[in-house]
């Protein structure tokens, strides 16, 4: 996020993101509640924002700090909140919580965020003419990287994929996950994704084919499907490397058995997110439009 403010819409609902001279994320309704200029023409301040056509200045909570020209005696401004939605930064990314405030829960940090021997780092978010949950089923739905992505239009990922996998789905406490399996020589490969509720998905690399023997991987990407509107969606992810040796390396990359130093149980015990990605921090220099969402709980 730069020095710009950033008009974005999540559920049909009109929003300005912006970071202000303290480094603090603001989410707000887009249209001042004067008389309802677009925030996303505002002056980033030091603190909060500042409407362009009268001066009101908005903290980054919607708290009404400024209100030029009123009497100093004015304590019209103490009686006002514009509407905001908090925000956490985490690698990279700007969440937003749009539930009940009464309700806010912490911030979910799952088991996959914060591995030894892991980075996680925002990827370029994509923008996809559908509805949120088209996206969530795709994600559950192996059989259509056989056909889709290699029978019908070549092998995107690998050949390796055009073998129809034996599929097991399985309920967790916090969701679904698949398994899908293909022997491969003398090897069985197994690739497996979760599924989070409401809208989080962890997807195995689509870089592996099989053919080398190694520890089972961890997900090449954690996803979040934001609802735009309707029929409009945004995938923000988190992408995932193994670091040897200092150094960022592919998933795909062998992985001998004797050093299973990070595989450790997955950790069911983490709640539902009910926050969502809106932002990558690099891409908002370029980005017209990022992406927030309450989550569905
Ligand atoms: S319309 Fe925003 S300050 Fe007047
Ligand atoms: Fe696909």
């Amino acid at each position: 996020m730069k020095d710009l403010p950033k008009k974005i819409r999540v559920m049909g609902e009109d929003l300005v993101l912006f970071r202000d001279g303290g480094g603090k994320t603001g989410l707000l309704a887009l249209h001042c509640s004067h008389r309802g200029t677009s925030l996303e023409y505002g002056l980033v301040s030091e603190r909060g924002i500042r409407c362009c056509y009268h001066g009101w200045l908005y903290d980054v909570d919607g708290k009404v700090l400024e209100i030029p020209g009123q009497p100093v005696t004015s304590t019209y401004q103490d009686r006002l909140y514009h509407p905001a939605y908090p925000t956490l930064g985490y690698k990279g990314m700007v969440f937003a919580y749009m539930g009940p405030r009464d309700k806010k829960p912490p911030f979910p940090i799952f088991d996959t965020f914060e591995l030894p021997d892991y980075e996680i780092v925002p990827r370029k978010p994509n923008f996809l003419p559908c509805n949120w949950v088209q996206n969530k089923e795709n994600q559950m739905d192996p059989i259509h990287l056989s056909f889709l992505h290699t029978i019908v239009s070549g092998a995107q990922f690998n050949e390796g994929f055009a073998a129809v996998p034996e599929m097991e789905w399985i309920p967790t406490p916090i969701g679904m996950a698949y398994i899908a399996t293909r022997r491969v020589g003398e090897n069985i490969w197994v690739r497996m994704a979760d599924s989070i509720m409401p809208n989080i998905a962890q997807v195995p690399a689509t870089t592996e084919d099989g053919t080398q023997a190694k520890i089972f991987g961890r997900p090449e990407a954690t996803n979040w499907a934001v609802p735009i509107s309707d029929t409009e969606t945004m995938v923000f992810a988190f992408k995932r490397y193994r670091i040897v040796d200092g150094k960022r390396v592919d998933l795909s990359a062998p992985r001998p058995f004797d050093t299973r130093s990070s595989a450790t149980r997955y950790d069911s015990g983490a709640p539902p997110s009910v926050f969502a990605a809106i932002s990558c921090s690099f891409l908002m220099a370029s980005l017209a439009a990022a992406c927030a969402a309450r989550v569905i709980a």
